[in-house]
């Protein structure tokens, strides 16, 4: 019944989408060699011990982005199988810093994905911004770099976010980065509590004071951290088959989401990095909805919660939060 609300992706990684046939596809096209010769090899290799190694095959399969018409298609691609889970609003990361490595600019980068965003907005209706986001395994100095190199694109972008190798980077070591974005008026999020500890967690509020907080699992186990959370209305988005496909959770049905969003957090559910963990959006809300035994009016909440959470004006959300009750309700009548 919930399959075609409306929806919003809040955390999905741009080069995380790159579906198997594509990445095969684009070797080919950019003569770029990898160790992979079909989609069952590279499916075969999509186990991983934790998020240091999937990231390595992150990093890998993305070599084979090279030009502008590559980010073009990954976008595009992407944003028409959203469209197909009912997601109307994207947020999305694109993470420069692993493309500006291989000589690839910034603007045939960007320049790609805006195409696409206006194609996929003419073409199909969804609404997708973007955020970029810099890698904490990398300085802080190469952080502030890549905002300064953004700046002709600020305009169009939403803000900006840190992923990457979380333990052993915490969230006090991008002080000046998350400062500046402030100065700038752009808006943050930051990867915390995914692989790292709920300290992480309360270090990124206390001294980055983002707009959200990425994954923030860790801090289910801190009764003071939910609490500031819920007081300090920091949305949580959290990714179910990420986090059950790289150990953070050993069982979806012991993941914190219910427990989280019963305490107050507002709690959203979104994809991460879907061909790699093995879902799109719906495959997630599906995959928890299970595990934590949700009702179908649950899970309208947490679509709800998705535009709640989401930098969209107010208008846009409140127009999507009445269109996703018609739909309950139309379903609850069995209109729909
Ligand atoms: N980049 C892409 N996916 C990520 C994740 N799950 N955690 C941190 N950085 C990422
Ligand atoms: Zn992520």
């Amino acid at each position: 019944m919930w399959a075609q609300l409306p929806k919003a992706e809040l955390h999905v990684h741009l080069e995380g989408t790159l579906e198997p046939a594509m990445l095969l596809e684009l070797a080919e096209r950019n003569r770029v060699p990898v160790p992979w010769n079909s989609i069952e090899d590279l499916e075969g290799a999509y186990h991983f011990e934790g998020l240091p190694h999937f990231l390595t095959l992150l990093f890998q399969g993305a070599r084979v982005l090279r030009q502008r018409r590559d980010f073009y298609d990954l976008t595009h691609a992407y944003l028409r199988r959203a469209h197909q889970d009912g997601v109307r609003l994207v947020e999305m990361f694109v993470g420069p810093q692993t493309f500006l490595d291989a000589d690839i600019p910034l603007d045939a980068q960007l320049g790609g994905v805006f195409d696409a965003i206006e194609d996929a907005r003419s073409g199909f209706g969804i609404d997708a911004k973007v955020l970029l986001t810099a890698q904490r395994h990398r300085t802080e100095a190469a952080a502030l770099e890549l905002l300064d190199m953004a700046r002709p694109w600020y305009d169009r972008l939403l803000g900006f976010g840190l992923g990457g190798a979380e333990r052993g980077n915490p969230p006090a070591e991008f002080a000046n980065y998350y400062a500046q974005c402030r100065r700038l008026g752009l808006r943050t999020t930051i990867h915390a509590g995914e692989d790292g500890p709920s300290d992480y967690v309360r270090e990124a509020l206390d001294v980055c004071h983002p707009d959200r907080i990425d994954h923030g699992v860790a801090a289910a186990d801190d009764p003071e951290l939910i609490k500031r959370l819920v007081d300090e209305r920091i949305p949580l988005t959290m990714c179910p088959l990420s986090n059950l496909r790289l150990g953070v959770t050993p069982d979806l049905r012991q993941h914190p989401l219910r427990r989280l969003q019963q305490a107050g957090v507002l709690v959203t559910v979104n994809s991460d990095d879907p061909p790699y963990f093995g879902g799109y959006l719906n495959d997630n809300y599906r995959a928890i909805a299970t595990a934590l035994d949700l009702t179908d009016h649950d899970v309208a909440t947490l679509v709800g919660n998705g535009f709640a959470a989401s930098f969209a004006e107010r208008g846009v959300v409140d127009a999507a939060l009445a269109d996703i009750a018609d739909g309950t309700r139309g379903h609850a009548r069995g209109t729909s």
